[in-house]
């Protein structure tokens, strides 16, 4: 699996590790202008470390859904084109927008990832979705935001168990959610983020 331009493996400490190249944000190592990208941190580090084939190249314009307080979307923004990140909560929000500071390709957006039509006139078409929010309904917010992908885009999801019903067999949980995201996407690859996150399953999937 190829690394997107803009990630390398680089050692820190001795270990090597993701990185990009961007200002800190969230107490990660920084080695000669290389920011370590920590997987037990981010669902789609995890992802590369993991060898997931995500399908990014670098440069891709990214809806990024659930960014919180930026830890990973910082590192998209660091490799990728204009980066809009939709966040509905405002805490977070206001550390995404110091993050977005020192990055000119990233638009925080405070908006509700399962209300599209309220920030459908700001985001353009887009090459990739990033989705993790933690929250029931996760293939609904797949399936809504499915509009702004085009017609060759990726959506690169991480799927939290718990947040669908905490009682559930992971697996059952996993296999309802992927039903669901099959009625208007192509699944190409799915596999668990352990020993990263437990109880998260990685979805790659085209636009049907
Ligand atoms: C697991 S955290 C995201 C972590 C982040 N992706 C990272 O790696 O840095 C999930 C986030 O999704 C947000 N969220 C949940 N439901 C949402 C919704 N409907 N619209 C927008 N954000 C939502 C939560 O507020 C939370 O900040």
């Amino acid at each position: 699996m190829t690394l997107p331009h803009g990630v390398e493996r680089r050692a820190f400490d001795g270990t090597e590790s993701l990185a990009t190249q961007g200002e800190p944000v969230y107490g990660e190592s920084v080695e000669d202008g290389w920011r370590q990208w920590v997987p037990e941190r981010s669902k789609l580090g995890a992802m590369l470390e993991l060898g997931v084939d995500t399908g990014l190249a670098g440069g891709e314009t990214v809806l990024y859904l659930g960014a919180a307080s930026g830890t990973t979307v910082s590192h998209v923004a660091d490799f990728a084109g204009p980066t809009y990140a939709v966040e509905f909560a405002a805490r977070p929000t206001r550390d995404l927008l110091d993050v977005a500071a020192d990055r000119h390709r990233l638009f925080p957006l405070l908006k509700d990832a399962r209300a599209p039509e309220t920030y459908a006139h700001v985001v353009e078409p887009v090459d990739v979705i990033v989705q993790d929010v933690a929250t029931r309904g996760q293939a609904d917010v797949a399936l809504a935001n499915h509009r702004f992908l085009q017609d060759d885009g990726r959506l690169i999801m991480a799927v939290k168990a718990r947040s669908e019903d905490v009682t559930r067999d992971p697996d059952d949980v996993f296999a309802d959610v992927t039903d669901q995201l099959e009625t208007e996407y192509e699944i190409l690859e799915s596999r668990r983020l352990e020993p990263f996150h437990d109880d998260h399953l990685a979805v790659i999937a085209c636009p049907r």
